[in-house]
């Protein structure tokens, strides 16, 4: 792992896999998650996509404190057969695609410091639990990502990561849905953005273009600003069905050409 991450792995397992510790969190941390929470929660309702509202309201103590991974895993195993694995932070793509391909989401422990409050740089309890986990009750949802981990496995055999992180990107990170109510977010990094999930749904500046495979996947994506181009889909129907389809030609097809700056 890159020596500047900031979780401490030296208690990972072979997968990465941590204690949560629970009883470690202080109450200043707690109080940072729950002042994270209310923040967002004003704003989801008017820009979360459905499916993500409907599964936050099963989970009632969510916006109290930083919410006890065993619990929320005995839910979500009922649900749709997932769970919640602990890990020190970002971990490397072939641990990464099998727990998702085991239906296994990671979750990080630590907490950001209340500097952080509007911007982090790597992904925190807050940003992998707000923004990732209530989807994970939504059947198709999670039927979606348990397929794109084994498509992480298979990509990591072709020497295709690079174009299927885009996919993500551009779908479980910063994905649009078009609804009844009009444009919603489902993508995480959107989620649990305190500016950026107003700006993707509501500013007049970016461009929000239709879901297209071939087009995410050639696309070089920022990770320092807002996005200036969204993917919309249809449903997690749709998105299904878009990438359904044997990826290994794609790849073949796409890798030799230009990647696109910007969508
Ligand atoms: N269809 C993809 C493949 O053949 C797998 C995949 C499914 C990837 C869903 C992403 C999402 O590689
Ligand atoms: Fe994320």
């Amino acid at each position: 792992m890159k020596p500047e991450l900031r979780g401490d792995y030296s208690r990972a397992g072979p997968d990465y896999a941590v204690e949560q510790n629970w009883a470690g969190y202080s109450a200043a941390e707690h109080a940072l998650y729950r002042r994270l929470f209310e923040r967002q929660a004003k704003l989801v309702a008017r820009y979360a996509c459905p499916e993500w509202i409907d599964a936050i309201a099963r989970l009632e103590s969510a916006g109290r404190e930083i919410p006890r991974f065993d619990e929320v895993s005995r839910r979500l195993r009922a649900a749709t057969g997932w769970e919640i694995v602990a890990v020190p932070g970002l971990i490397p793509d072939d641990a990464f695609f099998t727990h998702l391909a085991n239906r296994r989401f990671p979750v990080t422990v630590w907490m950001r410091r209340p500097d952080e409050f509007d911007y982090i740089v790597e992904p925190d309890v807050f940003h992998d639990f707000f923004g990732h986990v209530p989807l994970l009750f939504d059947r198709v949802y999670a039927d979606h990502l348990y397929e794109y981990g084994k498509g992480g496995l298979k990509a990591m055999r072709l020497d295709a990561v690079k174009m299927l992180a885009r996919l993500y990107w551009f779908t479980i990170e910063f994905g649009l849905m078009r609804t009844e109510g009009g444009i919603r977010a489902y993508g995480a990094g959107l989620l649990s953005s305190g500016g950026e999930l107003a700006y993707c749904v509501d500013d007049p500046r970016p461009r929000r273009l239709p879901f297209e495979l071939e087009r995410i996947m050639r696309t070089e994506y920022q990770i320092d600003r807002y996005q200036d181009a969204y993917f919309v889909i249809e449903s997690f129907e749709h998105l299904m069905r878009e990438t359904a389809p044997d990826f290994t030609p794609i790849y073949a097809r796409i890798r030799n050409l230009p990647a696109l700056h910007s969508p």
